[in-house]
């Protein structure tokens, strides 16, 4: 029986390593932006590669600078403010220091005011905490948002912090004032720089280019490109090659178009025609992995649908069907849009 080799196609995890392609200049921009202390924010839409490109970054810089002391926070699952500021000094404790420990001196050595308990489990490297006073935590937050610094003077390094799906911080109670905070004490903050990014556009927007905000003008903004045509090509031939399967140039510009480049989508499609193909690929191959495509994201496109009105539905047909004039009332009538308020807001 022929070994089953894995695929070489990966969507739904972060590709930082293996499956990754492209995104040199980005790479090297944020490497730069963030070796030379220059805070820098990434948008994009949804999956086209913010925390894989991240994540490569961060790995770079760890292994090239010794002398910068990298964090890699995701804020998805932080619903409040003190989880976020135990789990920011958790981080920054661990990231100071090789040994465990140095953590525990570290922990209490760097704060004034503060006072850290702190957990440490059979194994430290996965089983270590450190909680406060949640009264004094929320009042002394300063010195929490100021430690990285604090011990990059004391150990004379530096720090790179990037924070996943950042704006989550608008889900905490009172958020204005912690944002407050961060904007004017990290900005202030000589050897440590931040990378911010986010899914959630409108919000990240609305966080760091809305003049009357505490983080406008914070950074550099990175708007994520999609990875350029040529690029997927390359990358989906040697993926069929290195396994010992064979597509042409033609056969794989035609799974990166039919995806629009979209980062996911042309992954998934790649695995799905990988998984069908025995040796050589043909255009049939594709049409059908395209429908199984189509078949595992259908439940997930209903429920996007499930909850917009229908009038929102009726216009996503619109403007899928190409229509250019979307308040013509032809336009109008024809998808049941209303009044033309309703396509405007
Ligand atoms: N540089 C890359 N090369 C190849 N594939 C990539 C690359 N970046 C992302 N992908 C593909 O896109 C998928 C989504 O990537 P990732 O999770 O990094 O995106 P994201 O922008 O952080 O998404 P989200 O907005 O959901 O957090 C990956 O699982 C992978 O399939
Ligand atoms: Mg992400």
């Amino acid at each position: 029986m022929p070994t089953q080799k894995k695929s070489p196609f990966i969507y739904g995890s972060i590709v930082s390593v293996n499956s990754f392609t492209d995104r040199e200049e980005d790479g090297k921009k944020l490497f730069n932006n963030l070796v030379l202390g220059i805070n820098t924010i990434l948008v994009s839409p949804r999956r086209w590669g913010k925390s894989s490109l991240v994540e490569k970054v961060i790995n770079d810089i760890k292994r090239e600078r010794k002398d910068i002391k990298t964090v890699l926070i995701d804020m998805f699952t932080v619903s409040s403010e003190e989880e976020f500021l135990e789990l920011f000094t958790r981080e920054v404790i661990k990231a100071s220091a090789t040994k465990w420990e140095e953590w525990v001196n570290n922990g209490t050595a760097f704060f004034k005011k503060l006072i850290p308990t702190i957990n440490i489990g059979l194994n430290p490297a996965t089983d270590f905490s450190i909680s406060f006073n949640r009264e004094e935590l929320i009042k002394y937050k300063d010195e929490i948002l100021n430690l990285p610094e604090i011990i990059s003077k004391r150990k004379d390094v530096r720090f790179v912090i990037a924070l996943d799906e950042f704006q989550n911080i608008a889900m905490f109670t009172e958020y204005q004032n912690i944002e407050k905070s961060m904007r004017a004490i990290w900005q202030r903050q000589k050897s440590v720089s931040y990378c911010l990014f986010g899914s959630k556009r409108h919000m990240m927007t609305d966080i760091f280019d809305n003049s009357s905000k505490p983080f406008y003008r914070f950074g550099d903004i990175i708007w994520l490109q999609k990875i350029e045509r040529s690029k997927w090509i390359d990358f989906i031939v040697s993926g069929f090659q290195t396994t010992g399967k064979r597509i042409t140039d033609d056969e794989a510009e035609y799974i990166a178009r039919l995806m629009k480049d979209h980062s996911w989508y042309v992954q998934q499609l790649s695995h799905y025609t990988w998984s069908k193909v025995r040796t050589v690929t043909t255009k049939k191959h594709i049409k059908s992995a395209l429908q199984e495509v189509i078949y595992a994201n259908t439940p997930l496109y209903q429920r996007e649908i499930e909850v917009i009105s229908s009038t929102q539905l009726n216009l996503l047909k619109a403007v899928a069907k190409n229509e250019q004039q979307l308040t013509s009332a032809k336009v109008m009538q024809e998808y049941k849009l209303g009044t033309p308020r309703n396509v405007l807001t």
